[in-house]
């Protein structure tokens, strides 16, 4: 009778077991497939690939983990935390889909040509440290959902041409910025004025943009501030 009770018993557990396996392999399957498709439809995108980079390397044969330019954590789910595709001669955009990638915390494709608008899906990736689109054709305005990404770090958006102003309240959730290079650009409008609120700001270039009005005040909070980059526009020197 109690033996009986307890093969029963440990029946039971095994099958309980077994419906979480299932459900953790389920959502596993899951989140794989998110980043994957993600990063399939990035390279969908994809226009020009002069050396069959993605082409032959993005393949579904192996992990998404294996591709080049891609990096995962492994703990638990496998997981993209960075994609670095800069000076691979690439020609394309960003599509929106690569809000999907949740753990990005460093994204790199400078030394390209990609082009058309930014996502303002890219404003999702709430883990993202380093942002850098050196050196491509970009145009439209910087999607303002980017500002309220509190993790980021570094911001490079320099040689593009990326148009409209800067949000006031740029700075207001970046406490973490350390670089913010503007150069090189089409942006216009005032300097924000809450600057002084990125205050572990240490470089920050708007040089060849078309700024206009004074240079906040507030440009003298940034105690870390080593390189300091304003000319190149059209500014009228410190408000008294
Ligand atoms: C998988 O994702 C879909 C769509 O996002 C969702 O409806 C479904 O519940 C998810 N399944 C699991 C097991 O997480
Ligand atoms: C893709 O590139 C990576 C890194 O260079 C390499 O390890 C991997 O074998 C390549 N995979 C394919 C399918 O070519
Ligand atoms: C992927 O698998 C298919 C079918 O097995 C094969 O034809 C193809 O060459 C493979 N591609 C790579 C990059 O290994
Ligand atoms: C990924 O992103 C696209 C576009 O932003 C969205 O439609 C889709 O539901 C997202 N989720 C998955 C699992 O692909
Ligand atoms: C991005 O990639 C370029 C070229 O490989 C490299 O020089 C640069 O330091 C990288 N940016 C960051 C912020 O790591
Ligand atoms: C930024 O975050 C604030 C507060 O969470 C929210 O009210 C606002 O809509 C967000 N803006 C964008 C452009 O995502
Ligand atoms: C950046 O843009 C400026 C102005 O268009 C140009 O003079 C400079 O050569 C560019 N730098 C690089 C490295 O392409
Ligand atoms: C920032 O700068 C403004 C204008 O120079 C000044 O009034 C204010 O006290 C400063 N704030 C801090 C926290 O240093």
């Amino acid at each position: 009778m109690e033996k009986a009770a307890t093969t029963f018993f440990s029946l039971a557990l095994v099958l309980m077991l077994m419906h979480c396996f299932v459900a953790l392999a389920g959502g596993a399957a899951n989140y794989t497939s998110s980043d994957e498709s993600a990063l399939l439809a990035f390279k969908t995108h994809i226009t020009y690939d002069p050396n069959h980079i993605l082409a032959t390397n993005w393949s579904t044969n192996t992990s998404f983990c294996n591709w080049v330019g891609v990096s995962c954590r492994h703990r638990g789910q496998n997981r993209v935390t960075s994609l670095d595709l800069s000076h691979m001669d690439l020609k394309g955009s960003i599509p929106p889909q690569i809000g999907n990638l949740s753990f990005l915390t460093y994204f790199n494709i400078s030394y390209n040509h990609f082009n058309g608008h930014l996502p303002a899906e890219l404003g999702q990736l709430r883990q993202l440290k380093v942002f850098d689109l050196y050196i491509n054709d970009f145009s439209g305005e910087i999607p303002s959902s980017i500002f309220n990404v509190s993790a980021i770090q570094w911001i490079d958006v320099g040689n593009n041409s990326l148009s409209g102003s800067l949000p006031d309240y740029l700075c207001s959730h970046l406490p973490k910025l350390t670089v913010l290079w503007l150069h090189f650009n089409e942006f216009s409008g005032d300097i924000p004025s809450h600057l002084g609120e990125c205050r572990e700001l240490q470089k920050l270039s708007l040089y060849g943009n078309k700024f206009t009005g004074f240079i906040p005040r507030e440009i003298g909070n940034l105690t870390q501030l080593k390189r300091l980059v304003l000319g190149g526009n059209n500014l009228q020197g410190m408000k008294v």
